[in-house]
């Protein structure tokens, strides 16, 4: 599928794996949102890229916030053809040591922000009766380990959102949805951690393999790339060396 002059809305645009799908779909002659807290960070990518692109501000913790952010899109930009819910936090920590505010962010970033989203593209793409979104899930959706408790529930329950959207979307609107379900990526994500006795425990050091954001945007360019007859749903992709 030709994704020259596509409108796509990528939240978490501001770094890591978001960053790398602006700037690879903006290589294929997509238009891009960049959307995220930091305006700043965004308006420097924005620069940078060689296609039509535009910046908005917003907390996805924020119903107001996205909601504003959707209605400030102008004209060139309104009719979304894909959105990217990459924007999501990882404040790994330990259920004893009951870090609620963090447990609660990370629902309401991961899980409740890829909703607010999604609720804004649906309109048009209902109407326009097609669309993709890609979700960026985790392999830690699947595979559950000490720490991870709740971050997994909230990659977990995109996994599953994924699969009903799909059941939902799909035959009614033509709506494709993919999950990417990504292992361990060099971003800055692990700098959300604050669980003092996890960091002592858990070596995040240079010697685990570690997948780079630009691997995951070319999961998300492959899923784009295949024709409309064809719905990518899932991809779980490790580094090499990891089981
Ligand atoms: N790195 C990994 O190992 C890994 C593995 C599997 C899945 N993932 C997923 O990949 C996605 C991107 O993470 P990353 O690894 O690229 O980390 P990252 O570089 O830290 O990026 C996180 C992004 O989320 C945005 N964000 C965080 N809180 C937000 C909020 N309240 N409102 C709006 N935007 C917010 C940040 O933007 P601002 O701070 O500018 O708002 C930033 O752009 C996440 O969903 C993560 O769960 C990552």
């Amino acid at each position: 599928m030709n994704l020259e002059n596509k409108t796509v809305f990528i939240t978490g645009a501001s770094s890591g794996i978001g960053k790398s799908i602006a700037e690879l779909l903006a290589d294929q002659g997509c238009k891009i949102i960049l959307a995220s807290r930091s305006a700043d960070k965004l308006e420097r990518i924005s620069e940078s890229l060689p296609c039509p692109s535009m910046v908005v501000k917003m907390d996805l913790a924020d119903t107001k916030s996205v909601h504003q952010a959707f209605k400030s899109l102008t004209p060139e930009f309104s009719a979304i053809d894909i959105l990217v819910n990459c924007g999501g936090v990882m404040p790994l920590s330990y259920l004893k040591n009951r870090h609620l505010d963090e447990w609660l962010q990370t629902i309401e970033v991961n899980v409740k922000g890829s909703l607010r989203c999604i609720y804004e593209v649906l309109p048009n793409m209902q109407e326009q009766k097609s669309g993709h979104i890609i979700n960026i899930a985790s392999v830690d959706g699947k595979e559950l380990y000490k720490g991870g408790a709740v971050y997994g529930a909230s990659k977990a329950a995109i996994i599953a959102l994924s699969k009903a959207m799909r059941m939902e979307l799909s035959p009614e609107f033509n709506i494709r949805v993919t999950a990417i379900e990504p292992g361990t990526v060099d971003t800055s994500l692990r700098e959300d951690i604050t669980d003092k006795e996890l960091l002592e425990d858990k070596d995040y050091g240079e010697d685990e393999p570690k997948l780079n954001s630009d691997d995951i945007a070319r999961a998300v360019l492959y899923a784009l790339q295949q024709p409309q007859g064809v719905n990518v749903n899932e991809l779980l992709i490790k580094p090499t060396g990891k089981s």
